[in-house]
């Protein structure tokens, strides 16, 4: 039966969901309520490891931080009244922590210590580190500074004025931070436009920022003010819904209340290159990030290539576009996405190397992948591994035993 021999989902999904807080904008909020001076709530926050990771750092800060269980409160200490830590700050497997803690930290006056799990231990922080260097930072990190753990001495930094080598919200993020504790004009630039929440909520806490095309301008120092935020359900996270839906015939779901911040949904415009039937109603502002409610209805997919700037704008989308590609009828394409290879997993490995053990048509390049779709062959089955990378299990999730 064709219902049988196809990779979704045995029923159509049909309903509305709203799905978890997003996350790059929850790791921020935590950061700027604790670096403002005053009040700060958060609705919404995202209460993953990563993010949780994040709130007991900026505890162990110094920051007033209490939870309801629906609300957080940050009693912020203003960026002067951040105190050294006792003990070394524990990111996890969190990226975004580590990398944006280096800026906030490096411009403190006291010394602080960043570890995380064996993933974060093998990740590249050289790219945060040189450039805090070159603002003056007394920062090192393991293997002549490739990687954490990582020891600051906090010390008054010179503005950057900095071209970024990659496209990296991470990086742009953490040079932001310590470019407002310096004296000066911070000028960065980026290769392409990355995710640009760090921006969206530095105006959101009262302070100032400018950009112009894939340049980000600020005058430092800078003192913020709390805010209340709330926080849209997480576009990555909808992302697998998404697919879910468009795989399986005779589906139609609503994701409620999403970030639709244009830096953050390339994969919007792709899948409507693919032939997707998706669309945008409700759209609201939540603190300068816009939202929307996201409807979408399966439809036969067509491939695509995808590359260039369209990257940076769905990178931790790649593992499950490339799923959704094995049916989509044709050869679809992924290039540019090096990237990929230092996200907590090599994710250009990982995500051929686990389809093709469940008989995905799929190959490995330098730069991204190459992936056969043939919407009306089963695939083989068998067992997958998350590899410890949580988009990598979220996408095998996918997985319809055959027959
Ligand atoms: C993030 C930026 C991106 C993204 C990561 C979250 C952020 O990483 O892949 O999941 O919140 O700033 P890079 O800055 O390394 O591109």
């Amino acid at each position: 039966m064709a219902e049988e021999r196809f990779y979704g989902y045995r029923k159509p999904l049909k309903g509305r969901l709203q799905v978890p807080g997003d996350k790059s904008i929850s790791h921020r909020a935590a950061i700027f309520g604790a670096v403002a001076h005053g009040t700060t709530t958060i609705r919404g926050f995202l209460r993953g490891d990563d993010c949780l990771s994040t709130l007991s750092c900026m505890r162990a800060l110094g920051a007033d931080v209490t939870d309801d269980g629906d609300l957080i409160t940050i009693r912020g200490t203003g960026f002067e009244g951040l105190k050294e830590p006792e003990s070394v700050l524990n990111v996890g497997n969190s990226g975004t922590t580590i990398r944006l803690l280096c800026g906030l930290l490096a411009a403190r006056p006291f010394f602080s210590v960043l570890i995380g799990d064996a993933s974060i231990h093998r990740r590249p922080m050289d790219r945060v580190l040189l450039p805090l260097k070159k603002m003056g930072a007394d920062i090192w990190g393991r293997a002549d500074d490739r990687y954490a753990p990582i020891a600051i001495k906090g010390r008054t930094l010179e503005p950057a004025v900095y071209q970024l080598p990659v496209a990296s919200a991470q990086v742009k993020s953490a040079l932001l931070l310590a470019g407002l504790q310096a004296k000066g004009k911070t000028v960065l630039t980026e290769p392409g436009a990355s995710r640009d929440h760090t921006e969206r909520m530095i105006r959101a806490f009262g302070g100032r920022i400018e950009s112009e095309g894939q340049a980000h301008t600020l005058i430092g120092p800078q003192s913020l003010k709390g805010t209340d935020i709330r926080v849209p359900g997480d576009f990555s996270s909808a992302a697998f819904f998404i697919v879910a839906a468009l795989i399986t015939p005779g589906s139609k779901l609503c994701l409620t209340s999403v970030g639709i911040n244009p830096t953050r949904i390339g994969m919007v415009d792709l899948l409507r290159q693919m032939g997707a039937d998706i669309s945008f109603t409700n759209e609201q502002d939540w603190n300068g990030e816009p939202a929307a409610d996201i409807v979408v209805r399966y439809a036969p997919l067509k491939a695509a290539t995808v590359g260039g700037a369209l990257i940076p704008k769905l990178i931790d989308e790649i593992p499950i576009i490339a799923l959704l590609a094995t049916q989509a009828e044709g050869k679809t394409i992924i290039k540019d996405a090096a990237e990929l290879k230092v996200k907590e997993t090599n994710r250009i490995k990982t995500t051929v190397n686990e389809l093709k053990r469940i008989g995905a048509d799929i190959e490995e390049t330098d730069d991204g992948m190459i992936i056969y779709g043939h919407p009306d062959q089963p695939f083989s089955g068998g067992s997958a591994d998350s590899c410890g990378d949580h988009r990598i299990g979220m996408m095998l999730g996918h997985r319809q035993p055959k027959g």
